[in-house]
Formats: structure tokens, sequence, C-alpha cells
């Protein structure tokens, strides 16, 4: 694995297997350092964290002690049932809490049953007790869409240009629907912000985040520069072709 400078964090490029286990070292490596029985992990959607899932299965990447010790949710989620297909939180619990006996009271999926604006502020307060004033995750893993959106931070969306200082939110997004999501307030809260950016179709995207111009409401992704010194990108070599 090599490094590469920005100013977005960290940068490591390497293999996908060996970004898995470095991104299981990042979130053990804050796990010793937690508050004991308050740690708080949040997955994400899309495909790279599903094969994320499938290794950790596969390899029994994941300590005994992080699993028993983990509360687990997610960064962002559509507004759909977690029997969804679509719902990040109901895909992380089939493919790994699941498979690992994650304790069911260490669950905290976002409460899609409740309107969106009621579901964002229960889960407001469900982390206020987790989490504690002013806190989000110790470890918030996300992605990045090839329009440079992340978590559910999408281009020109409300959140990104005002999201009241609240740590959660629920936005609309054109063509997409309703989602739920941490806001750039919440992403600075956060512990450590690790994302991972697998293949050529993130090159440009990579590059427009790190190399193009301060845009961040038409390059979301960009707003990790706020808290560049608690973020690490995992990119293979692909993604980093423009780096
Ligand atoms: C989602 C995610 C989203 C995702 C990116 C990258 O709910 O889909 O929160 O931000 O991380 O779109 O997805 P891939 O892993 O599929 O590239």
């Amino acid at each position: 694995m090599r490094e590469i400078p920005s100013d977005c964090g960290r940068v490591i490029v390497g293999g996908k297997e060996e970004l898995f286990a470095q991104a299981v070292a990042l979130t053990e490596a804050q796990h010793r350092v937690a508050r004991p029985g308050r740690f708080l992990w949040a997955l994400t959607g899309g495909s790279t964290p599903a094969a994320f899932y499938q290794w950790c299965v596969a390899s029994r990447a994941l300590p005994d002690a992080l699993v028993r010790e983990t509360h687990f949710t997610v960064s962002d989620e559509r507004h759909v049932l977690l029997s969804s297909p679509e719902s990040n939180f109901g895909n992380a619990e089939r493919a790994l809490f699941a498979p690992l006996n994650v304790p069911d009271e260490h669950r905290h999926p976002w409460m899609v049953a409740w309107p969106v604006v009621e579901a964002a502020e229960a889960y407001r307060k469900t982390l206020l007790l987790l989490a504690g004033p002013g806190r989000a995750y110790d470890v918030c893993f996300l992605g990045m869409g090839d329009d440079c959106h992340t978590a559910s931070l999408f281009p020109c969306t409300p959140l990104l240009r005002d999201d009241g200082g609240l740590l959660f939110g629920g936005q609309e997004v054109p063509g997409k629907g309703w989602r739920l999501t941490i806001t750039p307030t919440g992403l600075r809260a956060c512990g450590l912000v690790v994302v991972m950016a697998l293949g050529a179709g993130k090159a440009e995207a990579l590059h427009r985040v790190m190399r193009g111009p301060s845009d961040p409401l038409n390059v979301p992704s960009q707003i990790l520069k706020s808290c560049a010194d608690r973020v690490v990108w995992l990119v293979d070599e692909a993604a980093a072709a423009r780096l």
C-alpha cells in the first residue's frame, strides 16, 4: 500500500482486500481508545460495503470483542422499510449483523416507519443517548458516488447549504426520494471517517474532490476537508488513477 498527500485526509492506495483489512485495523484502533461499552460504528450503503461485509464474514476479519462491544448503525438511509433491498441498514443486517450474531440491542436503524422529519428527530434522540451531546459516531464509514456525493449528501441539496447545526437530518433528493443522513456538522463530530472508493468509475470524482476547485455544494465530498485530520480514504489503483 502507498499513501498520497491530500488536503481531504490521508489517502491510502492498495488492493481491495488490503483496503478492507486496513478498514478493520483503523476501526479496531478507534475501538481500543473508545469509552468502554459505548463504541458506535456507522456503516453505509452501496456496492462497496456489500463486498466488505461478505469479506468480513468469509475471512472472520472482525474480532469477537469488537463485534460484541460495538453499537452498529448506518450513516445514511433510504426512507424504506428495512426489509427492502434498498435499505442500507437492512442490507447490513442480512449480510453482516445476522451472520456475526450482533446482539439485537446493539443494532440501531433509522426509524423508517415514521414520516421523515420525525424519523430524523427520533434518530437524533437515540444518538444523543448513545453518543452523548455534540458527538456523532466513533467511526463513520462512507462511500462516494460518481457525482461526488457522500452519505446522502447529493450535489446542491438543502443540507449542504444549511444543516442548522444538527448532526442528522432528512431531505428529498430529486430523482432519488427521501433520504435520512448524517449532515456536514455530523461528519465533523465523528471520531474517524473512513471513505472507501473502488474502481475506475471513481477516478474522475476523486480527481474533482481532491484536485479540483473548492465547490462543496457541487462536489459534496469536499466537505470532508473541514475535518481532514480525522479522515482516511481507502482507494484502489483504478480509483487513484487521476490523483
Ligand atoms: C448509499 C450510500 C452512497 C454510497 C455511494 C457509493 O446509500 O448508496 O450512502 O453514498 O456510498 O453511492 O456507492 P458504491 O459503493 O456502490 O460505489
